[in-house]
């Protein structure tokens, strides 16, 4: 087969700044676009702006600047955002470029050659917000299905496309080529519209109502209706007719658009290409809505839109990127919140993944002396058996969701198979058999890691740097066992997925090396009773406490203010670390420690269960 790969974003209005939701199509078609690279396919990805047209026009004016200058400007918005989100698309095409005004107009001029376009008079219900025409049966309560608005009778001499001479040639297509489409919902939809007239397109607009176009060669007083303009971008961009780029990747696009557009790309698309002489594409992705907190579709008109840009800022573009693909089951409409995507955030990449990486870089190197210990032969978790391949077909069938959840299923299996075989204690009785086991776990973040590569790529580089292995990798790579080679790994590395505190708790509980009695006997602890407590005068986060120790008093800085208040700690019997050097905090000094047991957001002090008076030594 051959491995040649192009996929395509719709070219996005630039009367709107981009939302979550243009950026979840974004992200899923660069996410095709680098699994395709990282496992050898020539790939081309598309994406770009659709700049002409009715609603582009008047939101130009409404800003009150020139249209060029207006789609100049918010063009830059999408460029800067997909930049943002480590969006590595090949091509960003404009529909006001002349590469693209050029073709449009060749194909124009073919199909109106050949016959299929002819002038007429049309009368219809229009939406300005979709820039199109709706069938009495296609409203919802007489409104507009997408936007909820009214829509207006129009009545125009337009030029027409003949399309509904195609109907029954894409009919047969369709039935032939079962996977065009897809997923199966949207077939069907395709098969039942198709199954009575689609009468023919309008495909131009009188000039003198909307002059923002590309002029019909025939005819300068039409321009040319939106969507015939814009659904051409996929091949202009690929210099159609005779281009190297048009040759080498057309037969394999793979288009990936939101559900509100499928009747223009799975009908109007298919026969225009018909008509022209252009071979069909190779699939047709339909994604489903993301919806906002009101539960309706994200969408600017409606006012409910979630702003990619603050939240790549906060969360990192990779667990964005992550959190889309692995909440969202593509073709389904699903609600997405920033609570949503904390919550993968903090399980998924701070607890599961971030964590085995920094509990496997403790371990090597306590017990490995700070490298990738000597390869040993063989996976040993279930999980990890054909992976790679599962995954293949999960993306190649748009299962992205369970894909990452395979991965991630993995990774869990790591951290068990690292709890069961604790190398703390194998160390004692075997260091051969423990980095045995670490050498096993480094290999698991290798194919973990490449496998996550497409969806967050600059954290699982920074993955593989912390565990000193290569940064640059393929997908084949994955499905051979024992690539790592033994070597130092780097001293320092940032945390992958930071979590306020947490992180690093869990990290101390298995960081402990095991020690002698007579390393314990070396701190003095001892019963102590607060006689007094106040807030720290310049912490928020301390306490100022007065312990008694029987015969003698402390002053101890305790950070609990945020669990005790002062006075409910007079009283307490508390165990205080008693010869821990003095140390000033923020102005005031501490004379000792005391205990406290703590998870994730709670905190205990540690106190004394019966009555023994205060300075008893605990041990
Ligand atoms: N310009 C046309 C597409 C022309 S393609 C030849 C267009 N542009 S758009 O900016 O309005 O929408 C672009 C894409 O964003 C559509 O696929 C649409 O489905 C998608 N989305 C807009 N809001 C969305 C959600 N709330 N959720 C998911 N996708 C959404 O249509």
């Amino acid at each position: 087969m051959e491995k040649v790969f192009y996929v395509t974003t719709p070219i996005y209005y630039v009367n709107a700044e981009p939302h979550l939701g243009h950026a979840y199509t974004t992200v899923v078609a660069d996410f095709l676009a680098r699994f395709h690279r990282l496992d050898g396919y020539r790939t081309y990805f598309l994406t770009g702006t659709d700049e002409h047209g009715e609603t582009v026009y008047r939101a130009a004016e409404r800003a009150g600047e020139d249209p060029k200058a207006f789609v100049d400007r918010v063009s830059e918005r999408f460029k800067k955002a997909w930049e943002l989100l480590g969006i590595a698309y090949d091509d960003f095409i404009r529909t006001t470029e002349e590469r693209h005004k050029r073709v449009v107009q060749l194909v124009l001029k073919k199909v109106y050659e050949a016959g299929d376009i002819y002038y007429g008079e049309y009368e219809g219900l229009y939406c300005v917000s979709c820039e199109r025409f709706y069938t009495e049966k296609e409203l919802s309560e007489g409104l507009c299905p997408i936007h909820g608005r009214p829509v207006e009778r129009r009545r125009e001499g337009n030029y027409f496309f003949r399309m509904e001479k195609y109907r029954e040639w894409l009919l047969d297509y369709l039935k032939a080529h079962p996977d065009l489409i897809r997923p199966e919902g949207y077939r069907s939809e395709v098969l039942s519209m198709l199954s009575e007239p689609i009468g023919d397109l309008s495909i131009s607009r009188p000039k003198s109502r909307v002059p923002w176009g590309i002029p019909l060669p025939w005819d300068e007083e039409h321009v040319t209706y939106v969507w015939f303009d814009a659904l051409l971008n996929y091949v202009s961009a690929l210099d159609y007719p005779d281009g190297e780029k048009y040759r080498t990747f057309w037969p394999h696009a793979w288009h990936l658009i939101g559900k509100d557009i499928l009747k223009p790309h799975a009908v109007f698309w298919p026969t225009m290409l018909k008509a022209a002489g252009i071979p069909m594409y190779r699939h047709l992705n339909v994604g489903g809505f993301l919806l906002g907190p009101d539960g309706r579709k994200m969408s600017k008109t409606l006012g409910n839109v979630v702003d990619p840009f603050s939240l790549a800022e906060r969360y990192g573009r990779d667990a964005l990127r992550y959190y889309l693909l692995r909440e969202i089951p593509y073709g389904q409409d699903t609600p997405v919140s920033e609570e949503a995507l904390r919550t993968r955030y903090e399980s998924d990449l701070a607890d599961d993944l971030g964590n085995l990486v920094q509990r496997t870089r403790a371990m090597l190197f306590r017990f490995a002396e700070g490298r990738v210990p000597e390869p040993v032969p063989g996976e040993e978790l279930e999980e990890g058996v054909g992976l790679p391949g599962r995954l293949r077909t999960l993306v190649r069938e748009l299962k992205f969701h369970v894909a990452l959840e395979e991965v991630m299923a993995y990774v869990k299996a790591l951290n068990r198979y690292i709890n069961e075989k604790r190398p703390w204690e194998l160390y004692k009785k075997d260091p051969k058999e423990a980095q045995a086991v670490l050498y096993r776990v480094v290999e698991g973040l290798r194919i973990a890691s490449i496998l996550l590569t497409p969806a967050m790529p600059g954290k699982m580089a920074e993955l593989r740097r912390a565990l000193g292995l290569k940064e640059e990798v393929r997908l084949e790579e994955a499905e051979r066992w024992g690539l790592a080679l033994p070597g130092p790994i780097p001293e320092e590395a940032p945390v992958l997925f930071p979590k306020e505190g947490k992180v690093e708790k869990k990290e101390e509980k298995e960081k402990r090396e095991p020690i002698t009695i007579e390393d314990f006997a070396k701190v003095e602890l001892r019963v102590a009773q607060v006689v007094a407590a106040k807030k720290h005068p310049n912490a928020d986060k301390l306490l100022v406490l007065t312990l008694s120790l029987g015969n003698e008093e402390r002053t101890v800085v305790s950070g609990i203010a945020k669990w005790y208040r002062p006075e409910d700690l007079v009283g307490k019997k508390v165990v205080l670390v008693a010869n821990l050097k003095p140390a000033r905090l923020r102005g005031v000094e501490s004379q000792g420690m005391i205990l406290a047991a703590q998870e994730g957001e709670d905190l205990v002090l540690v106190t004394v269960d019966g009555d023994i008076p205060p300075g008893a030594v605990v041990r």
